[in-house]
């Protein structure tokens, strides 16, 4: 009877096996594939890099970014910095066993690094500078052994760098700049041989590489053959490692107290952060300010709600930070924009401005409800607009916006962006009028969103680097050569977010790129041969000669390389009404009647 049984088991997993290669045969995608087809799943947004990435193939190795072994077809290296990547990074990336080289840097990722990166023991390169990405660095980094190029500077990384990094030994290229690491770095093994701009603008950070003496005066020192525990998750890792090392230096007291603190410190961070989502440094002494008291809230109902966002909760990120839906018990909802790496310094000027922009009311404007001063981060409270961004609406969905309601959301926004020119007081320039600040509400109504946050969170010394990469194609040459914004500027950016409402395409679209130009670029080269009208998207129904004739007159107004030449917005206003809207009889007749 056993034998019997073992010998139909047998058969059973012959034939699965059989089974199994051939639909491998019949062309289903590779387990590396699949892998990579999890990862875009956890994309929530990009620029498009992902979109021919098609499961149907039977092996990854011709997709974008995507490079394979040429015999073994497992991939080798993943290339897709600067894509504009929102979202987090799947775990089962570790599933890459063969991968050499990681770069997603420059991007909006955010979450946390997936700790099953330490699968890939191959790994010689990890780039992921310049994102969102928060937690810890996970202790399994530790484990790439052939690493030489380590990059994850410019994240919001917290706790401490884990000393099983020390084990790197070809490390060549190090970096945790900017991000908001603490407690002592080792310094026993290869850590030691990265100065000082390995390691700036981590405020928590002690150790000889920064010259900065830790508190216990050991300069640092940490145990770096510690990490041998076996368990899975970080944080009973990180606790584990604070035992042995308290064990290893016996006598030194004050470095056990202080390194167990951190542990602690860490475990709790991180209890919560598993529990209780993301904004757990709404501490002490936090309060809320809300501007029109026109809603019975309490600061401490607030408060209370922001304990419950998670990463869920997450509706995007932009170059300051991340936005939060919000949802009240009473049904309102909000949007939560939470400022990450905040300038020193400067809380009372930041709040007078605030309470400026809240004053701030217009129909066509989103209204900013009010702030929470937390010690850490400024969490900004907008209305929410259930119509997402005009980004989204042009390039995410998969349905399309008519003319009409293109048209409706150019005259919105004109609206919206002449009233900060000329109507409030104090004026404001926006400085950052782009696809993704322009929000629609449920009837594809526009509102300008994010008005005076760029002169707010601008970095003074340097203020092209803190812009968004996407944010590039709308500057003005001016102002890209200055740094000056003036109305005249945000005249520009209009001017360039027409032609993207027009085009359907964003100003930097590859199409023009391949062409040597930007949408700005393009629509001259067809000004002058007469093709301008060529410059409409073709799925937009609905278009009328008339009115696109003026608009993209309009537009070749706003986009001049000569500010003087460019339109105020008031003008933009009157002929938007006067000949872009209102068609002509003609023109009337044959939308309407027939
Ligand atoms: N009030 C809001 N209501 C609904 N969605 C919002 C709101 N504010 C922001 N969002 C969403 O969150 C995304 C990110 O917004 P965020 O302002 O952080 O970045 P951005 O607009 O791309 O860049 P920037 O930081 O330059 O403004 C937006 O694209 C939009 O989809
Ligand atoms: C890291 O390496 C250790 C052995 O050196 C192993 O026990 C552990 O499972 C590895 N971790 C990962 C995530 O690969
Ligand atoms: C690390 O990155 C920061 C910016 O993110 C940069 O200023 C610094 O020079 C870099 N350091 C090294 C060693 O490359
Ligand atoms: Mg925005």
């Amino acid at each position: 009877m056993d034998g019997f049984l073992a010998k139909l088991q047998g058969s059973l997993l012959l034939y699965i096996l059989i089974l199994y290669s051939q639909v491998n045969i019949i062309g289903a995608l590779s387990p590396d594939g699949q892998a990579l087809v999890s990862f875009r799943t956890n994309i929530v947004n990009s620029d498009g890099v992902l979109l021919q990435w098609r499961p149907e193939d039977p092996d990854p190795c011709g997709w974008k970014g995507v490079t394979c072994d040429p015999k073994s077809k497992r991939v080798t290296s993943l290339s897709l910095s600067n894509h504009r990547l929102s979202g987090s990074i799947s775990s089962d990336i570790g599933k890459l066993e063969n991968l050499q080289f990681l770069a997603l840097y420059d991007n909006n990722l955010y979450g946390n690094i997936p700790p099953e990166l330490g699968s890939c023991t191959k790994l010689q390169s990890l780039y992921l500078q310049g994102n969102y990405l928060s937690g810890v660095v996970p202790f399994e980094i530790g484990n790439l052994t052939e690493l030489l190029n380590l990059d994850i500077s410019s994240n919001s990384l917290g706790g401490n760098i884990p000393p099983s990094l020390e084990k790197l030994t070809r490390l060549q290229g190090f970096n945790v700049s900017t991000n908001f690491l603490v407690g002592a770095i080792p310094s026993d093994g290869i850590l030691h041989k990265f100065a000082k701009d390995s390691f700036v603008g981590n405020r928590g950070l002690c150790g000889k590489q920064i010259e900065v003496t830790c508190k216990d005066d050991s300069g640092g020192s940490s145990n770096s053959n510690s990490d041998s525990g076996q368990n899975q998750n970080g944080k009973k890792k990180a606790s584990g490692r604070v035992l042995t090392s308290a064990f290893a230096t016996v006598g030194a007291l004050l470095l056990v107290a202080l390194m167990c603190f951190w542990g602690c410190h860490l475990y709790k961070k991180l209890g919560k952060m598993d529990r209780r989502g993301l904004i757990m440094d709404v501490g002490g002494g936090a309060s809320v300010v809300m501007f029109h008291g026109d809603l019975p809230y309490t600061s401490k109902d607030i408060i209370k709600k922001f304990e419950y966002l998670t990463d869920e909760h997450i509706i995007g990120s932009g170059g300051f930070g991340t936005v939060y839906k919000l949802a009240m018990d009473d049904g309102n909802v909000f949007a939560l924009k939470r400022i990450l790496k905040l300038n020193e310094g400067f809380d009372r000027f930041f709040e007078r401005e605030l309470e400026i922009l809240g004053s701030i009311k217009h129909r066509y404007l989103v209204n900013l409800r009010g702030y929470c001063n937390s010690p850490t981060s400024k969490l900004l409270i907008y209305d929410f607009l259930p119509g997402g961004s005009l980004d989204e609406a042009l390039h995410g969905r998969s349905e399309q916006l008519d003319w009409d309601a293109r048209l409706n959301i150019v005259m919105g926004a004109a609206k919206g962006l002449a009233y900060l020119h000329h109507d409030c007081s104090p004026r404001i320039i926006h400085r950052d009028i782009k696809s993704s600040n322009i929000l629609l509400d449920g009837n594809l109504e526009a509102r300008v969103s994010d008005f005076g946050l760029a002169k707010l969170l601008q970095d003074e010394e340097s203020h092209i680097t803190t812009i968004v990469a996407g944010t590039f194609g709308y500057l003005a040459p001016e102002y890209m050569q200055s740094g000056r914004a003036t109305e005249k500027t945000d005249v520009y950016s209009f001017g360039v977010l027409v032609l993207e409402v027009l085009s359907g395409k964003r100003p930097t679209d590859a199409s023009f790129i391949e062409k040597g130009f930007n949408i700005v670029g393009w629509l001259n080269f067809l000004v002058t041969e007469c093709r301008q009208r060529e410059i409409v998207d073709q799925h937009c129904e609905g278009v009328r000669a008339e009115s696109l004739d003026a608009l993209i007159l309009v537009a070749i107004q706003c986009v001049s390389s000569n500010p003087d030449e460019r339109p105020t917005m008031h003008r933009v206003v009157q002929v938007l009404e006067s000949e872009v809207m209102t068609p002509c009889p003609s023109d009337f007749y044959d939308s309407s009647s027939e």
